[in-house]
């Protein structure tokens, strides 16, 4: 018994004494408290580092950069997701299921005007055939899309657009409107 530390307790013959607590188990109280300590301190008190929620808003912002897609449709915000393969990639989809059957394949135009020539009917800067697309000329056989497609879509799909422009599609049809102003 003398060569244990003090009795301190006995209770159904367990005998509890009073011993130094391990230094194992004190390293790792103290490294653990040293840590946290450090955490608290780079993270939150002197944010040296962004922590997780900084970091997703970060992120999340610049996905909404590049996308452009929490924007208002403007020749910025257009031109910008035309820079965007995954959008122009989207809206290349979109074109085919929908707006093949009249502009054909590659925009170079059947029921539809081409859209691959520097003649536009309605303009051809961005918000201009933003709008054309969007709420459509319904009278003369041109849909509008956003409220089948949605604000999104219309966006990629005028993205798309944007890329045929000037690609002048071989056996394209007749140019309609006025040449684009520079
Ligand atoms: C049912 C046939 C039809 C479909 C489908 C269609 N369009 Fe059109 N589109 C037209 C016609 C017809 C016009 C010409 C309207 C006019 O004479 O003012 C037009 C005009 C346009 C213009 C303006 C061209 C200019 O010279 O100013 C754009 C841009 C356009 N369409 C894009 C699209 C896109 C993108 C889609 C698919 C989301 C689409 N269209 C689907 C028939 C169609």
């Amino acid at each position: 018994m003398s060569d244990k530390a003090p009795l301190h307790y006995i209770y159904d013959g367990i005998e509890e004494h009073d011993n130094n607590l391990p230094n194992w188990w004190l390293f790792l109280l103290w490294t653990t408290l040293i840590f946290a300590a450090g955490y608290w301190f780079w993270y939150h008190v002197a944010e040296v580092s962004p922590g997780q929620l900084g970091e997703y808003r970060a992120e999340a912002a610049e996905v909404a950069k590049r996308a452009g897609s929490n924007k208002p449709a403007s020749d910025e915000t257009l031109l910008a997701l035309m820079q965007d393969p995954t959008t122009v990639g989207g809206g290349k989809a979109v074109f085919q299921t929908n707006c093949a059957s009249c502009h054909g394949a590659q925009g170079q135009g059947l029921i539809g005007p081409n859209l691959t020539d520097p003649f536009w009917m309605h303009g051809g800067k961005p918000v201009a055939i933003h709008k054309v697309v969007a709420e459509g000329v319904v009278s003369k056989g041109m849909p509008a899309w956003e409220r089948t497609l949605g604000a999104e879509r219309v966006k990629a799909v005028t993205a798309y657009v944007l890329t045929l422009k000037g690609t002048n599609a071989p056996s394209g049809k007749e140019p309609q409107g006025e040449p684009e102003q520079p």
